[in-house]
């Protein structure tokens, strides 16, 4: 009847749901703090989300709670280690009270592309900083990008001294704080959800991200504009905790991490084109760009590279060289 037509027509609409877990599923959630619309981190964890839900279907199933719905990056990893949330890709300036390994990707100025990222992060070194949690609990499982970063503030900035005096939101990193301070800027460690407050309150006067964050969070719209700097990373680690891991079923973990390895390949192709996108509708927007003459850049180098000697002991002199060598 069509009764029953409409029925079964609306319950496969149901199980199609991509965002929606079946009864008898393992469910697995994925929190994160960023936007879907433009970002890289957003459209990737969608995606894996997607082809689970296909995939695995009557198996497993993937919830992704965007935005800091659910968990702040300074609660997602404790979180991760009660069993509360499955799947988590904080940035790797977030990792500082699980590992100092990653403090490489924060210096200023190391890497010179995305291409030189993903050529070190594929390195014996950069594989194994996925296992550098393990002892603390959590299975770095796969690098995602998002892109190089660049500053805003309430005032142009083309030179560094422009910087300086000023307050800028900066990550929980060490190495971001000292950046910030060769800058004779003041740097407020703040949660991503409290930027744009922050910074329309006028708590803070500037900030340092990707494009994408800052098209996605609308930064560009409480700032007097950005300044195409691309002085530092926004990278991040997909991670799950090794018990909850080592509890599933082999084939459904095999299944899960081969889905997960296949969009990180995807995406991670993908990222240079997502950040254009996300640079293009901060324009389009109304968002004022400013580009560095080489002169303007070599002096944001000069100050902020002397970072790299602080953190010289705990990042190796050796990895330092390793990406350097990539860079050239
Ligand atoms: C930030 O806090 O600025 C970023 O780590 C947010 C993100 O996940 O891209």
């Amino acid at each position: 009847s069509a009764l029953t037509l409409a029925a079964t027509a609306f319950a496969g609409a149901a199980m199609a749901d991509p965002t929606k877990c079946d009864d008898g599923e393992i469910v697995m959630k994925f929190s994160h703090v960023t936007n879907t619309d433009k970002h890289p981190k957003g459209i990737a964890a969608n995606l894996f989300m997607e082809r689970v839900n296909a995939e695995m279907d009557g198996t497993a199933c993937v919830e992704v709670y965007p935005n800091s719905t659910l968990y702040n990056d300074d609660q997602v990893l404790e979180a991760m280690l009660q069993g509360d949330v499955q799947f988590a890709a904080p940035s790797l300036s977030k990792f500082e009270t699980f590992t100092k390994v990653f403090r490489i990707f924060d210096l200023p100025f190391m890497f010179k592309n995305m291409d030189a990222v993903e050529a070190f992060q594929n390195s014996p070194t950069g594989e194994a900083m996925k296992d550098a949690m393990v002892r603390r609990g959590l299975q770095g499982l796969e690098f995602w990008h998002n892109g190089l970063k660049q500053f805003s503030a309430n005032k142009p900035l083309l030179m560094p001294e422009d910087a300086a005096g000023l307050k800028f939101r900066v990550q929980p990193s060490d190495v971001l704080v000292a950046q910030m301070e060769a800058l004779n800027a003041s740097p407020q460690p703040m949660a991503f959800s409290e930027v744009y407050g922050a910074l329309q309150t006028g708590v803070v006067d500037g900030q340092e991200n990707s494009w994408s964050n800052i098209y996605g969070q609308k930064f560009f719209e409480v700032q007097d504009g950005i300044t195409e700097t691309n002085h530092g990373l926004l990278d991040y680690m997909v991670v799950a905790s090794v018990d909850w891991l080592d509890s599933l079923d082999p084939a459904v973990r095999d299944q899960v991490l081969t889905i997960l390895a296949e969009v990180t390949d995807e995406r991670n192709a993908a990222v240079a084109e997502v950040d254009n996108a996300a640079r293009q509708a901060i324009l389009d927007a109304g968002g004022v760009i400013r580009e560095l003459t080489d002169e303007q850049r070599q002096a944001w180098v000069d100050a902020m590279k002397p970072v790299w000697s602080q953190f010289e002991a705990d990042v190796g002199a050796d990895n330092i060289a390793a990406a350097q060598e990539i860079n050239a």
